[in-house]
């Protein structure tokens, strides 16, 4: 079965491409290389021993998707390709809009000209309001997003949902991410941020390595247990996991459903900086800071429904987290850019 995954060179696209060559599908990547390094595909195929027929160009790009669709015969989209920093979204809203937007109108229009409609999206947590109740359920309430970010995925998902219930061929599957950590644990894929990390675990391990002086942690005077962001961290392998499961499920299934992929576990940010430093070590200097705008005291999901319907459960825990993160890290101190 030959698996199409969009932005398929990034940090979740590539452990993803892993996992899929290792259960036995194929693997044609379409990436623009905006914020990624072919070097992770060159480092999936040397570990799988296996080939990765490769596109490099945009999603929005038309006439490429249809030259790929014209050349392969595409089983499963996985739509990984978009623009994902919070922070720059609102400076940017246009890009943002332009890049999430319009990559997802190209690819359906295209699936949906040459029948291949079986899809999975790469949707967020940001998708749920600040006032649900925890833990998250997939009825919980969306919308109300604070940033072009948020809305771009709340966007694309009312296309994708739209789509299903106008035709009843498609096959979609949004997944809700959580937050993503960890590395593949041979530390030759990982996550490589440009710039400075805006994510809590790459500021953790370029601190660590010494890129950076110390971790600002954004208030202690939430109502969590040590007064920190409580947060649902997911290991990057068990997210790919997640997807090769959905695969399988939206090539048996039509319609569209809704999937949480998260652990059900929350830890603050002084928890993780204490895991790390206990399964790593090392030493994480930190200060606390003012509050960061936007942020929510806490977060983590129930992932019953993808455990009951996709039979796929998160695995690796706090210990697996830390640790590949930094195996990754120290491997790598300048990620793929040595
Ligand atoms: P990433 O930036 O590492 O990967 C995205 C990839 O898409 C990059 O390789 C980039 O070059 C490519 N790309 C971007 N726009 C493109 C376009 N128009 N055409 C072709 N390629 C394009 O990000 P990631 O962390 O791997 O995230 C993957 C997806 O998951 C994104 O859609 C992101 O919004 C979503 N997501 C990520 C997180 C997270 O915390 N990492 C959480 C929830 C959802
Ligand atoms: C986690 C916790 C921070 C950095 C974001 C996006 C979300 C999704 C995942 C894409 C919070 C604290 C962080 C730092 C800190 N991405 N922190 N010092 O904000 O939960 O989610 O990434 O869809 O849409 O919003 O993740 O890693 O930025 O923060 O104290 O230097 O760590 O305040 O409590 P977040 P994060």
């Amino acid at each position: 079965m030959n698996v199409l995954v969009t932005g398929g060179a990034g940090y979740i696209g590539s452990h993803t491409c892993l996992e899929l060559l290792n259960s036995g599908y194929n693997v044609i990547v379409v990436d623009n290389l905006c914020n990624s390094n072919p070097k992770s595909l060159e480092r999936v195929k040397a570990l799988t021993n296996k080939d990765i027929k490769f596109y490099e160009g945009d999603v929005r790009d038309e006439a490429l998707m249809c030259r790929i669709f014209t050349e392969n015969e595409i089983d499963c989209v996985i739509h990984f390709a978009g623009l994902k920093a919070v922070g720059e979204s609102v400076a940017m809203p246009l890009e943002y809009y332009d890049n999430n937007l319009n990559s997802s109108l190209v690819l359906t229009k295209v699936m949906r000209k040459f029948k291949k409609q079986n899809l999975i999206f790469s949707s967020s947590a940001t998708v749920y309001t600040a006032d649900n109740e925890m833990p998250l359920r997939e009825t919980s309430r969306t919308g109300y997003c604070t940033n072009p970010y948020g809305w771009s995925k709340y966007m694309s998902e009312q296309i994708f949902s739209g789509l299903a219930a106008a035709d009843e061929n498609w096959s979609i599957c949004l997944l809700r991410y959580f937050n993503p950590i960890g590395a593949h644990d041979s530390g030759l894929i990982g996550e490589d941020p440009r710039g400075i990390p805006n994510n809590l675990m790459p500021y953790i391990t370029q601190v660590a390595i010494g890129r950076r002086e110390r971790l600002s942690v954004y208030g202690n005077d939430y109502d969590t247990h040590d007064g920190t962001g409580v947060r649902d961290y997911i290991h990057v392998v068990d997210l790919a996991k997640g997807h090769v499961a959905a695969v399988k499920y939206a090539t048996e299934h039509k319609g569209c459903e809704v999937f949480n992929l998260g652990t059900g576990t929350g830890y603050s940010v002084l928890d993780m900086v204490h895991a790390f430093v206990e399964a790593n070590g090392v030493d994480v200097p930190y200060v606390i800071a003012d509050r960061r705008p936007g942020d929510i005291a806490t977060c983590y999901a129930d992932p019953s429904k993808s455990a009951e319907v996709l039979g796929w459960k998160a695995e690796k825990n706090l210990q697996d987290m830390c640790r590949d993160s930094w195996n990754w890290q120290s491997k790598n101190p300048q990620g793929y850019g040595e």
